[in-house]
């Protein structure tokens, strides 16, 4: 038994010694013994371009710009820009569908909408305006992407038609399935944060 045993372990331990040699050899090689040095690749980013890819928007409207829309207006815009692939009143065509859902989200295949299944609202601001439309995603206005988010609400029966949606009213909405999802805060555990 004990034989059998130490059989096992010999070449697992000879692995292992070999790996460390490896590795002390890498070191000791590199670039004259700095192995912190970081590659020279790219370069610093300017503020002004920087900006450009700093479109998160969150639950509780942070980083909303300046701006505002309502669905009237954003029928129009959708319309003529993205009617082709999500159909009229956002349902029907080749892409996925923005507006309704029949299918609850306790059935076998739930209709996973903006109307019954996202928890907020703001999503939709920062999805359309970073992704949309699919073929010039970022050419959207801020008054557009507000517009478009105030017809996607509406066509989802969440707010009327005239309602403005803007950075004070957006994260105002609230979406029937807010709260079927749990919060992830990477900082404090929700439970332990909320009183
Ligand atoms: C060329 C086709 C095309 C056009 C035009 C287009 N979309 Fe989309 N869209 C898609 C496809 C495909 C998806 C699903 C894949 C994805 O999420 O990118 C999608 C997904 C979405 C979603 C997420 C739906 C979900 O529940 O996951 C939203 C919201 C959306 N589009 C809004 C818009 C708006 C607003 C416009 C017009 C400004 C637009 N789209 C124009 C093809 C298109």
């Amino acid at each position: 038994m004990q034989k059998g045993r130490s059989r096992m372990f010999m070449p697992e331990t000879a692995v292992a010694l070999l790996c460390g040699l490896a590795a002390g050899a890498a070191l000791a090689g590199g670039d004259g013994g700095n192995e912190t040095a970081a590659p020279r690749l790219g370069q610093p980013i300017e503020a002004a371009a920087a900006a450009r890819f700093d479109l998160n928007v969150f639950p509780d409207g942070r980083g909303l710009p300046p701006g505002r829309g309502n669905a009237v207006q954003g029928r129009a815009l959708f319309q003529a820009q993205c009617v082709v692939c999500h159909g009229e009143g956002g349902r029907g065509a080749s892409a996925e569908e923005v507006a309704g859902g029949s299918e609850p989200l306790t059935s076998e295949w739930p209709d996973k909408t903006i109307g019954l299944y996202w928890p907020h609202a703001t999503t939709i601001f920062d999805f359309v305006r970073r992704a949309k439309p699919m073929t010039s995603p970022g050419s959207l206005s801020a008054d557009e992407v507000y517009a478009l988010t105030a017809y996607l609400l509406y066509a989802n029966r969440v707010i009327g038609e005239h309602d403005e949606m803007n950075a004070k009213t957006l994260p105002q909405v609230r979406l029937p399935n807010r709260d079927g999802f749990s919060g992830v805060d990477a900082k404090a555990p929700p439970r332990l944060a909320e009183p």
